[in-house]
């Protein structure tokens, strides 16, 4: 029978993967700690409608890349292609309003986008994310971009680049997309084939696009910034100010736009140069209306959130060390029958202190029990044989130096305890 393998763009995390997630995720839990973000899960599915009225019908997101289909009750269902969407809608169905404001939360788990999959872009991915919901200060907008600075420095990145673009008002932004579709009218026939379609529908994506034609236009284009009315652009020079302030430097680029519809002020990204590309490593900014357009009242909001696949092939490539604790710290060897009953006591004493202890399930000799005990990086082997029991001593060696000692049975509790403390 052939072999079932997983689906295309998702992958298993196993062996020496693990200890960087949990590195990552314990570093960002601290840094969500640090910042007063509590933790919020939400469902993995969601109503199709909630993604539609938030991330934009003609997003790529909602229009190509979502994990959509209709469950047995005939509800169009969809996992989620990112949180914010779900957290907003967790805020409003909970009534966390009267908790009080602001909510700031944080969130960690996988989202589904079907996207061709390439260098650190998968169809299965992870996020860690986080919200403020109920501030429109611009206090706010710098307090995101201040944490997720904090995570990256926790995780020893140096090469980041943290890039900034405020998108105005509705107002501003529809004198802007005014002047977009003016300057690229000119343009239209050498636009790439998507670029066409995105002109007519979504005419901001047009700056997103790679292709080295339309980068080449996009250079003369019109420039966000350029169409701020006096209160966006004070807001913007104020976050810049905080910026500035907390010493996070930031490059402004004027034709960042994002990729989900939802964005109304600041926005930023971060990028980071990988193997032969450029990998967005984060993304985020403010949300006014999504709230509204969800059914709540109008409530500003703001937040990013990072891809944690990204960010640890960066840090592989950086070759950042972690702390790799061996999963268990003693194995016990019996050498023989008899030994099998002091093998168990011994077991059982350490694991209720706490102590990893593992030995043999396999029936093996003492050679490969020894060798098992240097593979899962066991600091010590207790051995127990015929001679050991007669004695009431147990011989202890040392994985590291391969030093051997006797220690007499009653005591080899406290022994151990002892040496995993030095
Ligand atoms: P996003 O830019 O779509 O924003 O995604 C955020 C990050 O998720 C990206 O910067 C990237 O690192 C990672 N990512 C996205 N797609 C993939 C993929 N296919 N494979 C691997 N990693 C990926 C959002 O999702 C917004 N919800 C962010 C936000 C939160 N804005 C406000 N609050």
């Amino acid at each position: 029978m052939s072999l079932i393998k997983r689906p295309k763009g998702t992958y298993d995390i196993i062996g020496e993967d693990v200890p960087f997630w949990h590195h990552f995720e314990n570093k960002a839990k601290e840094s969500a700690r640090v910042f007063g973000f509590e933790e919020i899960r939400t469902p993995i599915l969601e109503r199709t409608e909630l993604f539609k009225r938030s991330v934009g019908d003609e997003t790529d997101i909602v229009q190509k890349e979502m994990y959509t289909f209709d469950d047995k009750g005939k509800r169009s269902m969809t996992m989620r292609p990112e949180g914010t969407a779900s957290v907003i809608r967790a805020f409003l169905e909970n009534n966390l309003m009267s908790l009080g404001l602001p909510q700031k939360v944080f969130y960690m788990g996988p989202m589904f986008r079907y996207e061709k999959p390439q260098t650190g872009r998968y169809r299965q991915f992870h996020q860690f994310g986080v919200e403020i919901i109920g501030s429109a200060s611009s206090k706010a907008d710098t307090e995101i971009i201040w944490q997720a600075k904090y995570l990256i420095e926790s995780l020893h990145l140096h090469n980041y680049n943290f890039q900034l673009n405020h998108l105005g008002c509705s107002s501003d932004r529809k004198k802007y997309k005014d002047a977009l579709k003016e300057y690229y009218q000119e343009h239209y026939d050498s636009l790439c084939e998507d670029c066409k379609v995105r002109y007519e529908n979504n005419i901001l994506r047009l700056l997103d696009c790679k292709k080295p034609q339309d980068e080449e236009l996009k250079e003369k284009a019109p420039k966000m910034t350029d169409f701020l009315c006096d209160h966006c652009s004070s807001e913007y020079q104020e976050i810049k100010r905080e910026l500035k302030q907390l010493s996070i430097e930031f490059e402004e680029n004027p034709f960042l736009v994002r990729g989900l519809d939802y964005y109304t002020g600041m926005v930023f990204e971060v990028k980071y140069p990988y193997a032969d590309t450029v990998l967005d490593i984060l993304g985020g900014g403010r949300y006014d209306h999504v709230i509204s357009e969800l059914g709540g009242k109008d409530i500003p909001a703001v937040g990013y959130a990072c891809g944690i696949e990204r960010i640890l092939a960066i840090m592989k490539e950086e070759e950042v060390e972690i702390k790799v604790k061996p999963l268990s710290e003693i194995f016990v060897l019996g050498m023989c029958e008899e030994a099998e009953a002091f093998v168990m006591k011994i077991v059982r004493f350490l694991r209720r202190k706490g102590i990893s202890v593992e030995h043999d399930l396999m029936g093996r000799g003492l050679k490969s029990q020894m060798k098992y005990a240097s593979k899962i990086g066991a600091k010590f082997t207790i051995i127990i044989g015929n001679e050991e029991i007669n004695n009431g001593i147990y011989v202890v060696k040392d994985m590291e130096t391969g030093n051997q000692t006797s220690v007499e049975s009653s005591w080899i509790e406290n022994y151990i305890m002892d040496k995993l403390e030095e």
